[in-house]
């Protein structure tokens, strides 16, 4: 087990003629935390942070970042090991329980997935009430809430470890089964037989009409990005199922609110926008140093998708195994390769230019993501719910952890009040 955090040494915050000395905590890494969970009861203030940038909200021992170094590790196992090593699964496993399995729990594990792939039949009838435009993303969220419906019995240790199986499990169905409702193609069954991410390539592609053969380069391709995303600790879709969890919302109550947040263009949406930046720019026949203007100018809403990150002021060591991983994907499938010149064109303008080295913005996961499920031929708009695939472990992880947590308490922000004081009501002929 990590080392527990311990408080090592005090801060004084003084304030109105007084003073007060608050706890400090260190974590495993030698991160460091002011406690200030008595600040209010003591001083009657609270702290504020926009957007939680500066605001440690649980502690856990899930995922290591350190932004600065361009360092993320998994229960303490570097990114590049696991998504060069390991299977997702394992690294499934490995987040929700702390360890590596061993071959054993990994076979059972396996099994145990593979075996809860099926959705309720009446699910596909589920699909049906769907608009054929409607955006993936929504529909995903809604068949995991929906999931609760299917699967009603009080929260007990056991069931739970079947709930996290389930999710694991269904996602790729539901996904698939998405897609395909939207392109009007029947649905396919999943095939057990087959490994993670050959079965869902195979229910995306696949028609009854013929055999569908899964390229096992491609499929060990997806995999690697599905850990690439597995976790990546108190962002803003984790947080959310945190937040909602916190209730004692149950669990696919609470990851369906993380779909929904990682769908938003600043979060998981980005890998999206990111391939729409370079086809509009091939558009305009290629001109990346025209679009990193626009995107440099405050008076445009263009901002360079794919750059930047809140945690990482550093190149993102998920973008570095993928801009690898590029070149064989797209040799593999035989695909032109522009999108992929213009990404590193807009790359190696930026990382020499004064705007964006000052501020810190590096590539981050989606700038070469999308580049790759393109490649793969997942259509733009799955893109980010391949990112939901990938990151269910790690809500899930999280989750677990924030419910075992012996200082659990429901998530309850505060705020400082900026409307008006107090006034009256006043009839509606009266109001001027
Ligand atoms: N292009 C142009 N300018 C940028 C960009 C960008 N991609 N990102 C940040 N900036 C500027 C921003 O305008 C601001 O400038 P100034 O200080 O002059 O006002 C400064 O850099 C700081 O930006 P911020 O918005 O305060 O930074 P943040 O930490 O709040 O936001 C971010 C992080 C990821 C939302 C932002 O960098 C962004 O919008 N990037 C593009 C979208 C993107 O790629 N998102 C995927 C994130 S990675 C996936 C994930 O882990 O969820």
């Amino acid at each position: 087990m990590p080392s527990q955090t311990v408080p090592q040494k005090e801060a004084t915050i003084s304030y109105d003629g007084k003073s007060l000395v608050l706890p400090v905590i260190r974590g495993s890494e030698g991160e460091t935390a002011v406690n200030i969970e008595k600040l209010r009861a003591q001083t009657g203030m609270v702290t504020i942070d926009p957007g939680y940038g500066n605001t440690g909200s649980c502690k856990s021992s899930v995922t290591f970042i350190d932004g600065d170094k361009g360092i993320l590790r998994y229960r303490g196992y570097p990114i590049d090991q696991l998504a060069e090593n390991a299977s997702f699964l394992e690294v499934a496993w490995l987040l929700i329980h702390g360890e590596l399995p061993t071959a054993d729990q990994l076979r059972d594990f396996t099994t145990s997935v593979t075996r809860h792939t099926l959705l309720h039949e009446n699910f596909s009838r589920f699909f049906e009430a769907f608009p054929k435009d409607a955006h993936p993303m929504p529909v995903c969220a809604a068949s995991i809430a929906a999931l609760t419906t299917f699967y009603q019995a009080p929260e007990t240790d056991e069931n739970r470890d079947e709930s996290m199986v389930r999710l694991i499990a269904k996602m790729p169905t539901i996904a698939a089964y998405a897609y395909k409702h939207s392109i009007g193609q029947p649905f396919m069954y999943p095939q057990n037989k087959l490994d993670y991410a050959s079965n869902f390539l195979r229910m995306m592609f696949g028609t009854p009409c013929e055999e569908y053969e899964v390229d096992p380069v491609l499929a060990r391709t997806l995999d690697m990005l599905l850990i690439l995303h597995a976790d990546h600790e108190q962002n803003c879709s984790t947080s959310t199922v945190r937040m909602v969890g916190s209730s004692r919302a149950n669990l696919y109550a609470s990851v369906s609110a993380g779909i929904s947040a990682l769908w938003g263009p600043l979060h998981g949406g980005a890998n999206q926008e990111v391939i729409e930046m370079l086809e509009r720019i091939e558009a305009e026949e290629g001109s990346a140093e025209k679009f990193l203007f626009r995107a440099k100018d405050k008076n445009e809403t263009a901002r360079l998708m794919g750059f930047g990150h809140r945690v990482y002021k550093n190149y993102d060591p998920r973008a570095a195994i993928l801009k690898k991983h590029c070149d064989v994907v797209l040799a593999r499938v035989g695909v032109s390769n522009k999108l992929l010149e213009i990404a590193m064109k807009l790359e190696e303008i930026a990382l020499k230019d004064d705007y964006f080295v000052s501020r810190k913005l590096y590539p981050n996961v989606d700038f070469y993501s999308g580049v790759i499920y393109k490649a793969l031929g997942i259509p733009v708009n799955m893109f980010t719910v391949m990112f939901t695939m990938g990151r269910m472990p790690g809500w899930i992880a999280q989750w677990l952890e924030m419910r075992q947590d012996p200082d659990f308490r429901i998530s309850r922000p505060r705020q400082i009040y900026t409307g008006h004081v107090q006034r009256d009501y006043k009839p509606i002929g009266e109001r001027g």
